[in-house]
């Protein structure tokens, strides 16, 4: 098919069906998103589609239609209702041509993705070579996506690594031991970062960070032994000095009198009921996100800025980096004398 003729069948349609997806890590409040985006469609009259672990399901033709009463009693689910996948199948042209046609034969006239930029890549791609609108809703417990100070997942994944460490802290005190614990973010360390700050960390290392060698050589060989009884090092699961277990070992070698432990929180941080925040911005989101299309809109992102809603074109949105905000970092060395 041609690009013109793909064009005219764009415009020869209306928006009259639009399918909603979620895609790549899941996070807690996509659920949330996934109630609005369906309720604020069917109130403009559209019909929802919902399309099932994520891309594949695009590929796979794996539909099915959703009403307001299908997503009554998800709002505090964690996880997606849609399931999510990471789909190589939708990295080829091939697997894109696939889930197109499937959407054409669906009648689906425009998408609502609920990812992280891994999945707006995805999105801008395909939007380009099909010409279908399709506006994301950003999800992920990172919160790093250019253009939006929020994603929908962190204030959770926040409070679910605080209630832990808090947790580990009792363990640290008792038995006067460090723990080094290491927080998700393959590539971003603002949840390390924040959670670090608000548990009281001794260090926090973030894959962001320019000084964390330093920072880290400094505590374990002057602070520690000066004053402190126990310890947490919270260290982003990015960090370029290796993640806790390598670093753990690296200071038990070098300190065989201190008392080192590692707990790695994993995929815990993913799962729960949205905490309110998630629950009240994936739902103002979501409605922005129906409202966006039928304004015409095609490629963008919505996101916060000063907890106001704004639309972030794709191509800005994958392409460039959140920046940590340094203040946050320097805060360490004043609160950790
Ligand atoms: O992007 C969200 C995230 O949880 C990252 O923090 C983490 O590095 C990654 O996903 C883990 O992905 P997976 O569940 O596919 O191992």
């Amino acid at each position: 098919m041609t690009k013109s003729e793909k064009t005219n069948i764009r415009q020869s349609r209306e928006l009259k069906k639009i399918g909603i997806i979620t895609s790549g890590g899941d996070a807690p409040g996509m659920n949330a998103a996934i109630r609005a985006v369906t309720r604020a469609a069917i109130y403009n009259k559209l019909e929802v589609v919902g399309i099932n672990h994520g891309y594949k399901g695009m590929v796979d033709a794996d539909f099915r239609p959703l009403s307001s009463r299908d997503v009554s009693g998800i709002l505090q689910q964690g996880g997606t209702i849609l399931k999510t996948a990471r789909c190589a199948e939708f990295r080829t042209k091939e697997g894109r041509e696939k889930a197109y046609q499937n959407l054409q034969k669906a009648e689906i006239d425009a998408l609502v993705v609920i990812g992280g930029d891994g999945s707006f890549t995805g999105a801008l791609i395909f939007s380009k070579e099909f010409n279908i609108p399709i506006v994301g809703i950003p999800g992920t417990i990172d919160n790093d996506i250019y253009g939006t100070e929020y994603t929908i997942g962190y204030d959770t994944a926040l409070n679910t690594v605080v209630q832990a460490v808090d947790k580990i802290k009792d363990t640290a005190a008792s038995h006067g031991r460090i723990f080094f614990i290491e927080v998700m973010g393959r590539e971003a360390g603002l949840l390390a970062l924040n959670s670090g700050i608000a548990i009281g960390a001794e260090v926090i290392l973030i894959p962001e960070s320019t000084k964390d060698k330093e920072v880290f050589e400094r505590y374990i060989s002057k602070g520690y032994k000066r004053k402190k009884t126990s310890g947490i090092v919270v260290i982003a699961e990015g960090d370029k000095m290796g993640g806790a277990i390598k670093l753990a070992e690296k200071a038990q070698q070098e300190n065989p009198d201190l008392e080192i432990r590692v707990s790695i929180l994993g995929h815990m941080q993913r799962g729960g009921s949205p905490t309110a925040k998630d629950r009240i911005v994936a739902t103002r989101i979501g409605i922005a996100a129906i409202e966006a299309l039928l304004d015409d809109q095609q490629s963008i992102m919505i996101g916060l800025r000063n907890n106001r809603i704004t639309h972030v074109p794709f191509s800005k949105a994958v392409r460039l980096k959140n920046s940590i905000d340094t203040d946050l970092l320097n805060m360490q060395e004043i609160i950790n004398i």
